[in-house]
């Protein structure tokens, strides 16, 4: 679906997928409000029919080839859907791309598509709470087994994972979330990628890698170009960017992403038109969001990490051990601006901290225009133990920032009175 292949990633985001003469000229796509589609005759709908269903080399596509593209029924695809898949396409560098109702639906329908009972799952570690939820608690009910990795720059500790995972069963999908949250951990893309070769010729089938690309986005990394098959991203946060809808994308081979988008349409799970629409438009300032987010998180977290009473701060741009800084320049073209900051103290001086801020909100969530904080203890990760919060490296002292858009004077100095209230 990228045709434009010479063009930059700043300029595919703003226009790429929508044709204004396809629209009557209108410079900005029209909402597709309709849940069905009208055929202008009986042999126009057997066609459309067996070209979705019956595939390329029928007599039905071939007549349809020459016609705009068919819709059929809202939820198995709808022209705002085509549009916003088609950018997000272009932005990952796939062939093709699911977008759904939410990130979970993503997660979970790329799951369902690609393992069956008897199979394992490697992932990294830590991953996002409805990730680790659905891979520990939901699928293990459906005879699907999940074994993870903590040092996602060793060979040895993914290798390990593999030999425990493939022990139990061969491994369908091997999940990665890279940069992970709160700890900034990151994940070797190209050498899982390398080691899963070994094993499609050990168990005989390619385990599907798919990427979490959330914390990060499609300006910042491509994981598809590190080898991995899918990358996925909860487009709620950078992508969609004003904290105002909730979408999720999938890309990478068509072969693939067809399967997907058949669970899709089983599970009702695509995104609607009016949402389309708005994160199409959104697409559009993805590259100057990301640009000055990036730019205000690196000083908001010089700011806190020079500050007497701040513990630490986990932004990825401070990791300084050379296996790690050798892997972020080959791998991402930024740094982010989600991390996580331990003040000295625990829960009281966090609440009083957060209590006084005026600029930034109190709230869950990240990627949006405004700067957003939470105490990660008792709001993110209220339902993961403290043990296993304590070995994400999670304290009662440890906050998640999504630095915004606003002028880093006025965040700094809502953190300097915020800070003299601990
Ligand atoms: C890394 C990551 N992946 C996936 C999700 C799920 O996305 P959504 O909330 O759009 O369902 C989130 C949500 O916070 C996330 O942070």
């Amino acid at each position: 679906m990228s045709d434009k292949p010479g063009l930059h990633l700043e300029t595919l985001a703003i226009s790429h997928g929508y044709d204004p003469q396809s629209g009557q000229g209108a410079a900005k796509p029209p909402i597709y409000a309709t849940s069905t589609f009208v055929y202008r005759s009986a042999q126009q709908a057997k066609d459309i029919h067996e070209a979705y269903f019956d595939g390329p080399d029928t007599d039905g596509a071939r007549r349809m080839a020459s016609e705009p593209q068919a819709y059929i029924y809202g939820r198995l695809g709808h022209p705002n859907l085509t549009m916003v898949e088609a950018r997000l396409c272009a932005l990952d560098g796939g062939e093709d791309s699911a977008v759904f109702n939410s990130g979970m639906s993503a997660i979970t329908v790329t799951l369902m598509t690609f393992v069956r009972p008897g199979d394992t799952i490697v992932h990294s570690r830590p991953i996002y709470g409805g990730t680790d939820n659905f891979l520990h608690n939901v699928l293990p009910e459906f005879g699907v087994s999940p074994f993870g990795f903590d040092d996602g720059l060793s060979e040895a500790s993914i290798q390990d994972a593999l030999d425990r995972a493939t022990a139990n069963g061969p491994v369908g999908v091997i999940w990665l979330e890279s940069p992970a949250n709160p700890t900034a951990a990151i994940v070797d893309i190209a050498l899982v990628s390398r080691l899963s070769r070994a094993l499609e010729i050990k168990q005989g089938r390619k385990p599907v890698i798919v990427v979490d690309n959330t914390f990060l986005g499609p300006l910042l990394q491509s994981p598809l170009a590190e080898g991995a098959d899918l990358c996925m991203t909860s487009l709620t946060k950078y992508c969609a960017g004003h904290s105002d809808l909730l979408a999720g994308g999938v890309s990478g081979p068509a072969d693939l992403i067809a399967r997907i988008k058949t669970m899709r349409t089983l599970k009702g799970a695509h995104l609607d038109a009016q949402t389309a629409w708005l994160l199409l438009r959104s697409f559009e300032t993805l590259p100057l969001r990301t640009e000055r987010a990036c730019s205000n998180a690196l000083k908001i977290a010089s700011y806190l990490r020079d500050h007497p009473k701040v513990a630490g701060v986990t932004y990825l741009g401070f990791r300084s051990d050379p296996a790690a800084v050798a892997l972020m320049a080959r791998q991402s073209r930024g740094t982010g601006s989600t991390f996580s900051v331990r003040l000295k103290g625990g829960e009281a001086e966090c609440f009083r901290f957060l209590d006084r801020l005026q600029v930034m909100r109190l709230a869950v969530s990240l990627g949006g225009t405004e700067t957003l904080i939470c105490h990660s203890a008792t709001t993110t990760h209220y339902n993961v133990s403290k043990a296993s919060r304590e070995a994400a490296g999670i304290t009662d002292a440890s906050m998640r920032l999504s630095v915004g858009l606003e002028h880093p004077d006025d965040l700094i100095a809502d953190l300097e009175q915020a800070l003299e209230a601990v």
